[in-house]
């Protein structure tokens, strides 16, 4: 498998436009006369003016430490997206946009595809022009964020030579609690990493099993595909689109020792110790990291809406809580998962017995979402006597039936 080992180059076609618009300052002409600089530019200065320049450390002091972390940084970033030095690299380079997922926030090379230009210049399809509630940035800034992206959107250093490699970011946040799924887990580092070495032995995802609980037998290991960007080879992804959401508490683990471990290009493996803050590591390659964060909310499966909704609104004595049989309430039996999915999917409603409680695949012809939503030609709206599910609750349990309404 061929091994991204830099970033991709790709032709500077606006060379031209970029030397015009930047040819007054002297780390200008450097950004525009290539060889060289894409790698190397350390942060221009702390602090202080730091003229502008095609490259991530200018855009990062002009651009986004004035204007933008201070919304976005920290666990609560806005769509996860964090700006800070340490992060700003990592969250934009290859990673897709949450907005817009036909765009990455940044495509290197490729101007039109990255999603961060739209939301700067006013052009995004969705949501307001950035930075929010401020004024615009200017044209003639916008257009450094360009070149630097026509250059390849090159990171400003590789690292601290002779170092070992260490995360820097990841998203989900350590810690953090979301109410919705995340659709991919991305991990970046601070140096380019051997491709071949992220695979779904060092990269790994379990869930607590619902005790929020790690190492007491229960777990329940989550496979899904990982790989090092193909636009980024600082940037490792897993993908998490086809797995099924649960809230739960989730570990992320990325190995650095052991018999499969992360290595950089160079063979140097992952410093990875981690203690709550980020980079990772103790200063000596070699070391396990491992982060935590939380799913909490309804998410769109049989687990979740149970533990949600069937069981704390459904089950309750008296109601629908077994045994399982023709009789209503209690025959109707939404007491545990297995009961609900027995009683439910592709059974015919005792009330109408044309309709089905729920039609897998086909959430409008389901007779539990009239039933929920107080359009059933019989008997009364459910829960009965109220408090009723908001529409978005519905909806969650629309899309769990929509998508086959699987166990
Ligand atoms: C006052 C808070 C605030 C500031 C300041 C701010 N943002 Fe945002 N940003 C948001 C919010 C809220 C959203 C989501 C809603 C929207 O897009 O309107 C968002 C969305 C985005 C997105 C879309 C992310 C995605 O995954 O699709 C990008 C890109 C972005 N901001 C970039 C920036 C940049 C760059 C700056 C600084 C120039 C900035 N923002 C300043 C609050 C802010």
């Amino acid at each position: 498998m061929p091994v991204p080992k830099t970033i991709r180059r790709f032709p500077r076609f606006t060379d031209l436009i970029a030397i015009l618009l930047v040819s007054c300052t002297f780390v200008a002409c450097t950004a525009g006369s290539g060889e060289g600089l894409s790698v190397s530019g350390r942060p221009l200065s702390e602090g202080g003016n730091v003229p502008l320049a095609a490259t991530l450390a200018s855009i990062q002091a002009n651009v986004f430490d004035p204007s933008c972390v201070v919304c976005h940084s920290g666990a609560s970033a806005p769509l996860g997206l964090r700006l800070d030095a340490a992060s700003s690299f990592t969250s934009l380079v290859g990673v897709t946009s949450r907005q817009a997922g036909a765009f990455l926030l940044v495509a290197p090379g490729d101007v039109d595809r990255s999603y961060l230009v739209k939301k700067l210049d006013g052009s995004a399809s969705e949501g307001e022009q950035m930075p929010l509630g401020g004024p615009p940035i200017p044209e003639s800034t916008i257009d450094f964020v360009r070149q630097w992206i026509v250059d390849g959107a090159p990171p400003d250093s590789s690292g601290v030579p002779g170092q070992p490699p260490v995360i820097v970011s990841l998203t989900p946040a350590p810690d953090s609690v979301a109410a919705n799924f995340p659709v991919q887990i991305s991990v970046g580092f601070d140096q380019d990493i051997d491709a071949s070495t992220i695979n779904e032995l060092t990269f790994t995802l379990v869930r607590s099993g619902g005790d929020g609980q790690f190492d007491n037998g229960n777990e329940i290991a989550i496979s899904a595909p990982v790989s090092l960007s193909a636009s980024n080879a600082r940037l490792a992804l897993m993908d998490l689109a086809a797995v099924s959401p649960v809230d739960d508490r989730y570990r992320v683990s990325l190995l650095g020792s052991g018999p499969n471990m992360i290595l950089n290009v160079s063979g140097v493996a992952l410093d990875g110790e981690f203690a709550g803050s980020l980079p990772s590591g103790d200063g000596t390659q070699g070391g396990d990291f491992v982060a935590e964060f939380e799913v909490q909310g309804l998410q769109a499966s049989l687990p979740s809406i149970q533990a949600n909704v069937f069981g704390p609104g459904c089950a309750v004595s008296g109601c629908h809580s077994g045994p399982a049989g023709p009789n209503l309430p209690a025959g109707m039996d939404l007491s545990s998962a297995g009961n609900s999915l027995a009683s439910l999917v592709n059974i015919a409603s005792v009330q109408v017995p044309t309709e089905l409680r729920v039609a897998s695949g086909d959430a409008d012809a389901s007779y539990l979402i009239q039933k929920l939503e107080g359009g059933a030609a019989v008997g009364a709206r459910m829960p009965l006597g109220g408090a009723f599910l908001d529409q978005a609750t519905i909806d969650v349990i629309r899309v769990w039936i929509d998508n086959g309404a699987s166990p």
